[in-house]
């Protein structure tokens, strides 16, 4: 079993990574809105994958005989200025999910709770990619700059973007 602090610390997370799936989604159809399907399209995959890390963690608690207290979800913006600036609140968000993983990473080696440290590991691999492919977005915008048919180009690519469930076997807990 998971200690009750670093259980309450979980179901914290939970919540996080819940709400940042409620933020893509509202990013999703902000620029489903805005003729924009292929973006409207990447942070729908998003959103998915933020679903299957609330419940890559919900699983975890279970199996080790821990309870889930899924609380609700706080409002999220439902408009940006610019392509730009969402990706900027997405890089940010981003930041701080890697700050909460690596303090909770913190409290299970406090604990010496290995499991717990094993499983969030995951996330903390998982959080470099995350960063990575926001600063990918953010830079590619820059360069693109005002450009029409640069953007145009850039909705088409990120329209061929799949989801793919995440695993919850062993080797992925
Ligand atoms: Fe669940 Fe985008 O980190």
């Amino acid at each position: 079993m998971v200690s009750k602090e670093l259980e309450v610390a979980i179901n914290k997370q939970i919540n996080a990574e819940l709400w940042s799936g409620y933020l893509y989604l509202s990013m999703s159809v902000h620029f489903a809105n805005n003729g924009l399907p292929g973006f409207a399209n990447w942070f729908k995959v998003q959103f998915k994958e933020e679903q299957d890390h609330a419940h890559k963690l919900m699983h975890y608690l279970v199996s080790k005989g821990n309870r889930v207290e899924l609380q609700p979800i706080d409002k999220v913006d439902t408009s940006w200025n610019s392509l730009l600036h969402a990706f900027e609140v997405t890089l940010e968000h981003e930041r701080v999910v890697t700050s909460l993983i690596n303090n909770l990473v913190a409290m299970s080696r406090r604990e010496n709770d290995f499991a717990t440290e094993n499983t969030l590991q995951w996330f903390v691999s998982e959080q470099v990619e995350e960063e990575e492919t926001a600063q990918g977005m953010i830079d590619a915008l820059k360069l693109i700059g005002d450009n029409g048919f640069g953007i145009y180009t850039m909705d088409k690519e990120l329209s061929k973007r799949t989801y793919t469930p995440l695993e919850m076997s062993s080797d992925s807990e």
